[in-house]
Protein backbone atom coordinates (compact mmCIF):
# COMPACT_ATOMS: atom_id res chain seq x y z
CA UNK A 1 0.00 0.00 0.00
CA UNK A 2 1.18 3.49 -0.93
CA UNK A 3 0.89 5.90 1.75
CA UNK A 4 2.92 9.08 0.03
CA UNK A 5 0.93 12.51 -0.78
CA UNK A 6 0.82 13.58 -4.70
CA UNK A 7 0.90 16.55 -5.93
CA UNK A 8 -2.38 18.77 -6.34
CA UNK A 9 -2.20 19.02 -10.29
CA UNK A 10 -2.24 15.26 -10.24
CA UNK A 11 -6.21 15.71 -9.10
CA UNK A 12 -6.18 17.44 -13.02
CA UNK A 13 -4.85 14.62 -14.46
CA UNK A 14 -7.34 11.81 -15.04
CA UNK A 15 -6.46 8.55 -16.97
CA UNK A 16 -7.82 8.81 -20.50
CA UNK A 17 -10.69 7.02 -20.90
CA UNK A 18 -9.65 5.88 -24.42
CA UNK A 19 -6.78 3.98 -22.46
CA UNK A 20 -9.56 1.98 -20.44
CA UNK A 21 -11.51 0.78 -23.52
CA UNK A 22 -8.14 -0.29 -25.03
CA UNK A 23 -7.45 -2.48 -21.74
CA UNK A 24 -11.24 -3.76 -22.20
CA UNK A 25 -11.05 -4.73 -25.62
CA UNK A 26 -7.74 -6.70 -24.93
CA UNK A 27 -9.42 -9.04 -22.50
CA UNK A 28 -12.65 -9.15 -24.42
CA UNK A 29 -10.35 -10.60 -27.02
CA UNK A 30 -8.75 -12.97 -24.96
CA UNK A 31 -12.18 -14.60 -24.02
CA UNK A 32 -12.00 -15.77 -28.20
CA UNK A 33 -14.65 -12.52 -29.48
CA UNK A 34 -13.63 -10.74 -32.13
CA UNK A 35 -13.81 -7.01 -31.37
CA UNK A 36 -14.08 -4.18 -34.33
CA UNK A 37 -12.33 -1.49 -32.70
CA UNK A 38 -13.46 1.51 -33.63
CA UNK A 39 -12.27 3.17 -30.31
CA UNK A 40 -8.67 3.11 -31.90
CA UNK A 41 -7.09 7.19 -32.29
CA UNK A 42 -4.19 6.80 -34.92
CA UNK A 43 -4.27 5.80 -38.51
CA UNK A 44 -3.75 2.11 -39.56
CA UNK A 45 -2.76 3.28 -42.77
CA UNK A 46 1.23 2.34 -43.81
CA UNK A 47 3.94 4.70 -42.74
CA UNK A 48 5.58 6.91 -45.64
CA UNK A 49 8.45 4.52 -46.26
CA UNK A 50 10.81 7.63 -47.17
CA UNK A 51 10.88 7.80 -43.53
CA UNK A 52 11.90 4.03 -42.84
CA UNK A 53 15.00 4.28 -45.51
CA UNK A 54 16.10 7.40 -44.08
CA UNK A 55 16.44 6.48 -40.17
CA UNK A 56 17.72 3.25 -41.34
CA UNK A 57 20.18 5.36 -43.47
CA UNK A 58 20.80 7.96 -40.46
CA UNK A 59 21.67 4.99 -38.11
CA UNK A 60 23.68 2.68 -40.24
CA UNK A 61 26.28 6.17 -41.94
CA UNK A 62 26.32 7.80 -39.08
CA UNK A 63 28.54 6.85 -35.78
CA UNK A 64 27.00 9.36 -33.39
CA UNK A 65 23.32 10.15 -32.44
CA UNK A 66 23.56 13.53 -31.29
CA UNK A 67 21.99 16.18 -29.04
CA UNK A 68 19.94 18.55 -31.25
CA UNK A 69 19.34 21.64 -31.41
CA UNK A 70 17.12 22.91 -28.86
CA UNK A 71 14.68 24.58 -31.54
CA UNK A 72 14.77 21.42 -33.87
CA UNK A 73 17.42 20.43 -36.71
CA UNK A 74 17.59 23.00 -39.08
CA UNK A 75 17.14 21.23 -42.26
CA UNK A 76 13.49 19.83 -41.10
CA UNK A 77 12.88 23.40 -40.09
CA UNK A 78 14.05 24.26 -43.75
CA UNK A 79 11.78 21.48 -44.76
CA UNK A 80 9.16 21.79 -43.15
CA UNK A 81 8.79 25.65 -44.10
CA UNK A 82 9.40 24.67 -47.43
CA UNK A 83 6.31 22.07 -47.08
CA UNK A 84 3.58 25.00 -45.55
CA UNK A 85 4.55 27.60 -48.23
CA UNK A 86 4.22 25.12 -51.16
CA UNK A 87 0.62 23.81 -49.19
CA UNK A 88 -0.29 27.83 -50.15
CA UNK A 89 0.70 27.46 -53.50
CA UNK A 90 -1.25 24.03 -54.05
CA UNK A 91 -4.24 26.11 -52.65
CA UNK A 92 -3.17 29.20 -54.55
CA UNK A 93 -4.08 31.02 -51.58
CA UNK A 94 -2.22 34.26 -50.31
CA UNK A 95 -0.65 33.34 -47.15
CA UNK A 96 2.06 34.74 -44.33
CA UNK A 97 5.28 33.55 -45.89
CA UNK A 98 7.03 31.10 -43.46
CA UNK A 99 10.61 31.28 -43.07
CA UNK A 100 12.75 28.21 -41.10
CA UNK A 101 12.99 31.19 -37.69
CA UNK A 102 9.30 31.00 -37.56
CA UNK A 103 9.15 27.03 -37.32
CA UNK A 104 10.01 25.06 -34.14
CA UNK A 105 10.19 21.28 -33.80
CA UNK A 106 8.58 19.17 -30.37
CA UNK A 107 7.81 16.03 -29.25
CA UNK A 108 4.48 15.89 -31.15
CA UNK A 109 1.76 17.97 -31.04
CA UNK A 110 0.88 17.20 -27.73
CA UNK A 111 4.32 18.63 -26.36
CA UNK A 112 3.95 21.42 -28.44
CA UNK A 113 0.68 22.57 -27.37
CA UNK A 114 2.22 22.13 -23.83
CA UNK A 115 5.27 24.23 -24.82
CA UNK A 116 2.73 26.77 -26.09
CA UNK A 117 0.90 26.84 -23.02
CA UNK A 118 3.69 27.19 -20.97
CA UNK A 119 5.16 29.89 -22.77
CA UNK A 120 2.06 32.04 -22.90
CA UNK A 121 -0.28 31.62 -20.14
CA UNK A 122 -0.04 32.28 -16.79
CA UNK A 123 -1.97 30.11 -13.57
CA UNK A 124 -5.92 31.19 -13.56
CA UNK A 125 -5.45 32.71 -17.48
CA UNK A 126 -8.35 31.13 -19.78
CA UNK A 127 -8.15 29.60 -22.85
CA UNK A 128 -11.37 29.24 -25.14
CA UNK A 129 -11.57 26.04 -26.86
CA UNK A 130 -15.48 24.60 -28.84
CA UNK A 131 -16.35 21.24 -27.56
CA UNK A 132 -16.25 18.53 -28.74
CA UNK A 133 -12.27 18.64 -28.44
CA UNK A 134 -9.75 16.41 -28.08
CA UNK A 135 -9.79 15.43 -24.54
CA UNK A 136 -5.92 15.59 -23.86
CA UNK A 137 -6.26 19.07 -24.71
CA UNK A 138 -7.16 19.21 -20.48
CA UNK A 139 -4.15 17.93 -19.69
CA UNK A 140 -1.77 19.63 -21.80
CA UNK A 141 -3.04 22.48 -20.12
CA UNK A 142 -2.19 21.64 -16.67
CA UNK A 143 1.19 22.24 -15.88
CA UNK A 144 0.92 25.74 -16.98
CA UNK A 145 -2.16 26.35 -14.27
CA UNK A 146 -4.09 28.37 -17.25
CA UNK A 147 -7.75 26.87 -17.77
CA UNK A 148 -9.22 25.72 -20.70
CA UNK A 149 -13.19 27.56 -21.23
CA UNK A 150 -15.45 25.25 -23.42
CA UNK A 151 -17.93 27.36 -25.67
CA UNK A 152 -20.26 24.37 -27.06
CA UNK A 153 -21.16 23.33 -30.53
CA UNK A 154 -23.43 21.15 -31.57
CA UNK A 155 -23.94 17.65 -33.41
CA UNK A 156 -27.69 19.00 -34.74
CA UNK A 157 -25.84 22.00 -36.23
CA UNK A 158 -22.85 20.13 -38.11
CA UNK A 159 -20.65 21.55 -35.16
CA UNK A 160 -20.75 25.14 -36.94
CA UNK A 161 -19.32 27.48 -34.45
CA UNK A 162 -21.32 29.99 -32.64
CA UNK A 163 -21.93 33.61 -33.97
CA UNK A 164 -18.91 36.13 -33.15
CA UNK A 165 -21.13 37.64 -30.57
CA UNK A 166 -22.02 35.29 -28.96
CA UNK A 167 -18.26 33.88 -28.49
CA UNK A 168 -17.67 37.00 -27.52
CA UNK A 169 -19.70 36.59 -24.56
CA UNK A 170 -17.08 34.18 -22.95
CA UNK A 171 -14.57 36.51 -22.86
CA UNK A 172 -13.39 37.81 -19.80
CA UNK A 173 -10.44 39.80 -18.59
CA UNK A 174 -8.56 36.63 -17.91
CA UNK A 175 -9.15 34.87 -21.41
CA UNK A 176 -5.78 35.07 -22.76
CA UNK A 177 -6.30 32.36 -26.29
CA UNK A 178 -8.71 30.90 -28.09
CA UNK A 179 -7.70 27.32 -29.28
CA UNK A 180 -9.49 25.38 -32.27
CA UNK A 181 -8.59 22.20 -34.05
CA UNK A 182 -9.89 21.96 -37.79
CA UNK A 183 -10.43 18.81 -39.08
CA UNK A 184 -11.67 18.75 -35.63
CA UNK A 185 -11.20 15.36 -33.83
CA UNK A 186 -13.66 14.01 -32.50
CA UNK A 187 -15.88 15.23 -35.56
CA UNK A 188 -14.15 15.96 -38.25
CA UNK A 189 -15.51 19.05 -38.84
CA UNK A 190 -13.74 21.42 -41.05
CA UNK A 191 -13.91 25.43 -39.55
CA UNK A 192 -14.72 27.25 -42.78
CA UNK A 193 -12.29 30.41 -44.35
CA UNK A 194 -15.48 32.41 -42.89
CA UNK A 195 -15.25 31.18 -39.33
CA UNK A 196 -11.17 30.92 -39.13
CA UNK A 197 -11.55 35.01 -40.15
CA UNK A 198 -13.76 35.64 -37.51
CA UNK A 199 -12.02 33.82 -34.70
CA UNK A 200 -8.96 35.94 -35.76
CA UNK A 201 -11.13 38.92 -35.52
CA UNK A 202 -12.07 38.38 -32.26
CA UNK A 203 -8.50 37.44 -31.53
CA UNK A 204 -7.45 40.85 -32.48
CA UNK A 205 -10.23 43.17 -31.20
CA UNK A 206 -9.43 41.47 -27.88
CA UNK A 207 -5.50 40.86 -28.05
CA UNK A 208 -6.03 37.09 -27.59
CA UNK A 209 -3.51 34.68 -29.09
CA UNK A 210 -5.44 32.27 -31.92
CA UNK A 211 -3.72 28.65 -31.49
CA UNK A 212 -4.70 26.76 -34.07
CA UNK A 213 -4.20 22.84 -33.83
CA UNK A 214 -4.08 21.33 -37.85
CA UNK A 215 -2.84 18.34 -37.10
CA UNK A 216 -5.22 16.56 -39.27
CA UNK A 217 -4.67 18.77 -42.30
CA UNK A 218 -3.48 16.14 -44.65
CA UNK A 219 -6.29 13.87 -43.80
CA UNK A 220 -9.27 15.35 -45.96
CA UNK A 221 -12.18 13.05 -47.23
CA UNK A 222 -13.85 15.96 -49.30
CA UNK A 223 -12.63 17.99 -52.34
CA UNK A 224 -11.95 21.19 -50.04
CA UNK A 225 -8.28 21.88 -48.40
CA UNK A 226 -8.31 23.12 -44.19
CA UNK A 227 -7.96 26.56 -44.51
CA UNK A 228 -4.81 27.28 -42.26
CA UNK A 229 -4.39 29.97 -39.62
CA UNK A 230 -1.94 31.75 -41.75
CA UNK A 231 -4.08 31.98 -44.53
CA UNK A 232 -6.71 34.54 -42.23
CA UNK A 233 -6.57 38.01 -44.35
CA UNK A 234 -8.15 40.59 -41.61
CA UNK A 235 -8.26 43.13 -45.27
CA UNK A 236 -6.13 45.73 -43.08
CA UNK A 237 -2.59 46.19 -42.72
CA UNK A 238 -2.61 47.11 -39.22
CA UNK A 239 -4.73 44.27 -38.20
CA UNK A 240 -3.15 41.52 -40.31
CA UNK A 241 0.24 43.05 -38.29
CA UNK A 242 -1.37 42.74 -34.91
CA UNK A 243 -2.52 39.10 -36.31
CA UNK A 244 1.53 37.92 -36.82
CA UNK A 245 1.57 38.27 -33.09
CA UNK A 246 -0.93 36.71 -32.12
CA UNK A 247 -1.35 33.27 -34.48
CA UNK A 248 -0.07 29.71 -33.71
CA UNK A 249 0.05 27.16 -35.87
CA UNK A 250 0.66 23.24 -34.19
CA UNK A 251 1.40 20.43 -36.40
CA UNK A 252 2.99 17.08 -36.58
CA UNK A 253 3.82 14.16 -38.52
CA UNK A 254 1.90 11.93 -36.33
CA UNK A 255 -1.19 11.82 -38.54
CA UNK A 256 0.05 13.24 -42.00
CA UNK A 257 2.47 10.37 -42.51
CA UNK A 258 0.71 7.56 -40.31
CA UNK A 259 4.21 8.53 -37.72
CA UNK A 260 1.94 8.96 -34.42
CA UNK A 261 5.25 6.91 -32.71
CA UNK A 262 8.03 8.81 -34.13
CA UNK A 263 6.85 11.90 -31.80
CA UNK A 264 7.55 15.07 -34.18
CA UNK A 265 5.70 17.76 -33.99
CA UNK A 266 5.94 21.66 -35.38
CA UNK A 267 4.75 25.15 -33.94
CA UNK A 268 5.02 27.79 -36.59
CA UNK A 269 4.96 30.87 -35.25
CA UNK A 270 6.45 34.80 -35.02
CA UNK A 271 10.11 34.41 -34.35
CA UNK A 272 10.15 35.83 -30.71
CA UNK A 273 7.20 33.08 -30.01
CA UNK A 274 8.96 29.64 -32.00
CA UNK A 275 11.81 31.23 -29.44
CA UNK A 276 10.26 30.78 -26.43
CA UNK A 277 8.54 27.52 -27.63
CA UNK A 278 12.47 26.15 -27.97
CA UNK A 279 13.15 27.71 -24.16
CA UNK A 280 10.46 25.29 -22.76
CA UNK A 281 11.62 22.48 -25.03
CA UNK A 282 15.23 23.01 -23.61
CA UNK A 283 14.40 22.60 -20.53
CA UNK A 284 11.56 19.81 -20.83
CA UNK A 285 12.82 17.65 -23.25
CA UNK A 286 16.71 18.95 -23.83
CA UNK A 287 15.97 18.55 -27.39
CA UNK A 288 14.38 16.23 -30.39
CA UNK A 289 15.47 12.23 -31.23
CA UNK A 290 17.90 13.78 -33.82
CA UNK A 291 17.38 10.51 -35.65
CA UNK A 292 13.96 10.56 -36.13
CA UNK A 293 14.01 14.30 -37.16
CA UNK A 294 16.14 12.86 -39.78
CA UNK A 295 13.01 10.74 -40.80
CA UNK A 296 10.50 13.15 -40.95
CA UNK A 297 12.42 15.42 -42.71
CA UNK A 298 12.62 12.71 -45.74
CA UNK A 299 8.55 12.07 -45.50
CA UNK A 300 8.01 16.09 -46.39
CA UNK A 301 10.86 15.96 -48.84
CA UNK A 302 9.16 12.87 -50.52
CA UNK A 303 5.15 14.73 -50.39
CA UNK A 304 7.37 18.20 -51.39
CA UNK A 305 8.86 15.92 -54.69
CA UNK A 306 5.54 13.82 -55.39
CA UNK A 307 2.48 14.21 -53.11
CA UNK A 308 1.12 10.67 -54.29
CA UNK A 309 1.24 9.47 -50.32
CA UNK A 310 -1.08 11.95 -49.30
CA UNK A 311 -3.08 11.65 -52.42
CA UNK A 312 -3.33 7.53 -51.57
CA UNK A 313 -4.42 8.02 -47.81
CA UNK A 314 -7.42 10.61 -48.47
CA UNK A 315 -8.69 7.83 -50.78
CA UNK A 316 -8.70 5.28 -48.22
CA UNK A 317 -10.37 7.43 -45.76
CA UNK A 318 -12.68 9.06 -48.11
CA UNK A 319 -13.71 4.99 -49.33
CA UNK A 320 -14.41 4.50 -45.57
CA UNK A 321 -16.14 7.60 -44.90
CA UNK A 322 -18.95 6.80 -47.64
CA UNK A 323 -19.76 3.55 -46.75
CA UNK A 324 -19.84 4.25 -42.82
CA UNK A 325 -22.25 7.13 -43.72
CA UNK A 326 -24.53 4.76 -45.90
CA UNK A 327 -24.52 1.76 -43.31
CA UNK A 328 -25.09 4.47 -41.06
CA UNK A 329 -28.12 5.89 -42.21
CA UNK A 330 -29.13 2.04 -43.54
CA UNK A 331 -29.08 0.47 -40.14
CA UNK A 332 -29.21 3.21 -37.15
CA UNK A 333 -31.55 5.99 -39.34
CA UNK A 334 -32.23 7.83 -35.90
CA UNK A 335 -28.80 8.71 -35.37
CA UNK A 336 -27.56 12.47 -35.83
CA UNK A 337 -24.04 11.98 -37.53
CA UNK A 338 -22.77 14.92 -38.98
CA UNK A 339 -20.76 13.94 -42.34
CA UNK A 340 -17.03 13.77 -41.38
CA UNK A 341 -14.97 16.21 -43.79
CA UNK A 342 -11.53 15.57 -42.29
CA UNK A 343 -9.34 13.56 -40.07
CA UNK A 344 -10.48 9.94 -39.11
CA UNK A 345 -13.31 10.12 -36.98
CA UNK A 346 -17.35 10.28 -36.68
CA UNK A 347 -19.57 11.58 -33.96
CA UNK A 348 -22.78 9.67 -33.72
CA UNK A 349 -25.76 10.83 -31.52
CA UNK A 350 -28.31 9.01 -29.99
CA UNK A 351 -31.38 11.21 -29.08
CA UNK A 352 -33.09 8.96 -27.12
CA UNK A 353 -29.64 7.76 -25.02
CA UNK A 354 -29.11 9.26 -21.60
CA UNK A 355 -25.57 7.00 -21.32
CA UNK A 356 -23.95 6.18 -23.89
CA UNK A 357 -21.00 4.43 -22.38
CA UNK A 358 -23.52 2.13 -20.28
CA UNK A 359 -24.42 0.68 -24.29
CA UNK A 360 -20.56 0.74 -24.82
CA UNK A 361 -19.89 -1.83 -22.19
CA UNK A 362 -23.05 -3.64 -23.09
CA UNK A 363 -22.33 -4.06 -26.57
CA UNK A 364 -18.44 -5.10 -25.79
CA UNK A 365 -18.89 -7.25 -22.92
CA UNK A 366 -21.95 -8.79 -23.46
CA UNK A 367 -23.22 -8.66 -26.94
CA UNK A 368 -22.11 -10.62 -29.69
CA UNK A 369 -23.60 -11.06 -33.31
CA UNK A 370 -22.28 -14.51 -34.37
CA UNK A 371 -18.87 -14.08 -32.33
CA UNK A 372 -18.55 -10.45 -32.93
CA UNK A 373 -18.20 -7.33 -31.66
CA UNK A 374 -17.74 -3.16 -31.60
CA UNK A 375 -15.66 -1.01 -29.37
CA UNK A 376 -16.40 2.81 -29.56
CA UNK A 377 -15.72 5.59 -27.40
CA UNK A 378 -18.80 7.14 -25.96
CA UNK A 379 -18.26 11.38 -26.42
CA UNK A 380 -18.70 12.54 -23.30
CA UNK A 381 -15.03 13.12 -22.40
CA UNK A 382 -14.69 14.90 -25.36
CA UNK A 383 -16.70 17.89 -23.11
CA UNK A 384 -16.43 19.89 -20.82
CA UNK A 385 -19.84 21.02 -20.03
CA UNK A 386 -21.34 18.84 -16.91
CA UNK A 387 -23.54 15.94 -18.85
CA UNK A 388 -22.60 17.33 -22.42
CA UNK A 389 -22.17 14.32 -24.70
CA UNK A 390 -23.24 11.21 -23.07
CA UNK A 391 -25.91 10.32 -25.74
CA UNK A 392 -22.79 10.56 -27.97
CA UNK A 393 -19.61 8.33 -29.25
CA UNK A 394 -17.28 8.92 -31.66
CA UNK A 395 -16.16 6.20 -34.21
CA UNK A 396 -12.88 5.31 -35.97
CA UNK A 397 -12.46 5.25 -39.33
CA UNK A 398 -9.92 2.50 -38.87
CA UNK A 399 -11.35 -0.67 -40.78
CA UNK A 400 -12.07 -0.84 -44.60
CA UNK A 401 -15.63 -0.37 -46.18
CA UNK A 402 -16.99 -3.33 -45.84
CA UNK A 403 -15.45 -4.05 -41.81
CA UNK A 404 -16.59 -0.47 -40.92
CA UNK A 405 -20.08 -1.50 -42.74
CA UNK A 406 -20.30 -4.61 -40.50
CA UNK A 407 -19.11 -2.82 -37.25
CA UNK A 408 -22.26 -0.35 -37.99
CA UNK A 409 -24.90 -3.20 -38.69
CA UNK A 410 -23.73 -4.92 -35.40
CA UNK A 411 -23.50 -1.93 -33.41
CA UNK A 412 -27.56 -1.35 -34.90
CA UNK A 413 -27.97 -4.91 -33.64
CA UNK A 414 -26.60 -4.04 -30.46
CA UNK A 415 -28.66 -1.24 -29.93
CA UNK A 416 -31.79 -3.51 -30.08
CA UNK A 417 -30.48 -6.17 -27.95
CA UNK A 418 -29.33 -3.20 -25.15
CA UNK A 419 -33.03 -1.84 -25.35
CA UNK A 420 -34.16 -5.50 -24.35
CA UNK A 421 -31.99 -6.50 -21.60
CA UNK A 422 -32.34 -2.85 -19.96
CA UNK A 423 -36.10 -4.05 -19.79
CA UNK A 424 -35.45 -7.25 -18.14
CA UNK A 425 -36.16 -6.51 -14.44
CA UNK A 426 -33.30 -9.32 -13.01
CA UNK A 427 -30.57 -8.66 -15.99
CA UNK A 428 -27.28 -8.58 -14.18
CA UNK A 429 -26.18 -4.68 -13.73
CA UNK A 430 -23.53 -3.60 -17.23
CA UNK A 431 -19.83 -2.93 -15.70
CA UNK A 432 -19.33 0.53 -15.44
CA UNK A 433 -16.80 2.37 -17.66
C1 LIG B 1 -6.51 17.06 -32.34
C2 LIG B 1 -5.21 16.47 -31.94
N1 LIG B 1 -4.20 17.30 -31.60
C3 LIG B 1 -3.01 16.82 -31.20
C4 LIG B 1 -2.79 15.46 -31.13
C5 LIG B 1 -1.45 14.97 -30.66
O1 LIG B 1 -0.69 14.56 -31.75
P1 LIG B 1 0.84 14.08 -31.59
O2 LIG B 1 0.84 12.61 -31.88
O3 LIG B 1 1.58 14.83 -32.63
O4 LIG B 1 1.28 14.40 -30.22
C6 LIG B 1 -3.81 14.56 -31.46
C7 LIG B 1 -3.60 13.13 -31.34
O5 LIG B 1 -4.48 12.30 -31.46
C8 LIG B 1 -5.06 15.08 -31.88
O6 LIG B 1 -6.07 14.28 -32.20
Amino acid sequence: MFEGKFADRMDFLQPSPIRKITAIVSDVRAEGKKVYALNIGQPDVAAIPAFGEAVARKATEDPQVSYTAFIGEKYLRETYARYLNNYFERKNVSHFHIDTHNVAVTVGASHGLTCVFLALFNPGDEVLVFEPFFSAYRGFVVPSGAKLKAIPTKAEESFALPPEEVIEKYITPKTRGILVNSPCNPCGTFRTAEEMDMLARICVKHNLYFISDEVYREMVMGDEEVTCVFEVDLKNDEDNEALKNLMICVDSASKSFSLCGARIGFIVSKKEITDKVSHVVSNTVTCISDTLQYGVAAAYDEVLRDPSYFKKVRAVYRERRDATMAAIKEYLPNAVAPVPEGAFYVVVKFPEFEDISEYAMYMLTKFNLGGETVAITPAAGFYMTEGAGKNEMRIALVLGPEEMRRSIQIMAEALESYKEYKKSANADPIKKL
